[in-house]
């Protein structure tokens, strides 16, 4: 089942990009054939490091990130991760929001979820609580995944919005999601230019994260027709691709792996109790709400 509206270019990307996803896990080391989805421990935080140390083998086995996207201070947020995989980042995100936190993991690849499922029971007794949920569905149509508007303080993606052929309908679904003051942080594969459509709808290239990536110019440009702009690329660095056959079909097109911050800005509503405008201090966090009957107060 694809989502209403989809093309045939975009449903034929996807069909490769999902049948890559479920041979991994058929696939004993689960490896991919490059090291493009790959995050060296110098790009991991202490903090992400050490929660990573308490996953199953699994899991850290089949983990296909290219970045860090965990924010500080996401204590009692909810936390919407788009293309979980096999949920490394929701384990860990789980742990980082704590009880009062929720963690919902998206991807539209059942082969991925099942193995994030399967820990679900173990990683609540490890954490002492369960505020993880793992839905099927669509990055680009989070509304029939059940993800309503304005219910998610932070959306998290590690190394798979460069795999969606309707970036547009991507970060339109975010900033619907996102409450105001929200943030979204992402790690993905960006292209020093723009990349041919034969790179683009290569089944290898894509399932490895190299078909499918934008440029910056791109990026800025699809941020900004989605209402977005408030947004920074906070680390980047070079992608290793480590595979010569893929090498050989990239010819000299650079890749680097690089981590956004985007603010979804709060509305000019006026606060509830006092009038005045709402401010925050910390994006996602009503933090310097003092009125705790009217949380997002500034009075
Ligand atoms: C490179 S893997 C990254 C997985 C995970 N974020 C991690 O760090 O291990 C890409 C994931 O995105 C999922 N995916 C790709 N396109 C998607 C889409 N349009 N909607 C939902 N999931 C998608 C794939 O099924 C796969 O699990």
């Amino acid at each position: 089942m694809w989502y209403k509206g989809m093309n045939d270019r975009n449903q034929e990307i996807r069909e490769k990009v999902k049948s890559y996803y479920s041979e991994l896990t058929k696939l004993k080391g689960g490896e991919l054939a490059s090291a493009v989805c790959s995050c060296a421990s110098d790009c991991i935080p202490e903090p992400v490091k050490k929660i990573v140390s308490e996953l199953p083998e699994e899991i850290i086995m089949r983990y296909y990130g290219c970045g860090s996207p965990i924010p500080d201070r996401i204590n009692g947020c909810t936390v919407l991760d788009l293309g979980c995989g096999t949920g490394r980042d929701v384990y860990v995100v789980s742990k980082l929001t704590g009880e009062s936190g929720r963690v919902i993991g998206i991807d539209m690849n059942e082969d991925q979820l099942a193995v994030a499922e399967k820990y679900k029971e173990e990683m609540a007794g490890k954490w002492g609580f369960s505020n993880v949920t793992f839905k099927k569905g669509f990055i680009e149509d989070l509304a029939s995944a059940g993800i309503e508007d304005a219910s998610v303080d932070v959306v998290i993606s590690n190394c798979v919005i460069n795999l969606s052929p309707d970036k547009e309908r991507v970060f339109s679904e975010i900033w619907r999601v996102l409450k105001d003051g929200g943030v979204l942080y992402f790690s993905d594969i960006f292209a020093d230019r723009k990349v041919p459509e034969e790179i683009n709808t290569h089944p290898l290239l894509l399932g490895e994260c190299l078909g499918g990536s934008m440029s910056h110019d791109e990026f800025r440009k699809v941020m900004r027709q989605t209402g977005w702009e408030d947004f920074t690329v906070v680390s980047s660095r070079e992608t290793p691709i480590n595979n010569e056959e893929i090498e050989k079909l990239v010819g000299d097109i650079r890749y680097t792996s690089d981590t956004v911050r985007a603010v979804k800005p709060v509305s000019n509503a006026p606060c509830v109790c006092c009038k005045s405008q709402k401010e925050y201090a910390i994006p996602y966090k009503q933090a310097s709400c003092c009125c705790e009957s009217s949380p997002g107060c500034c009075c």
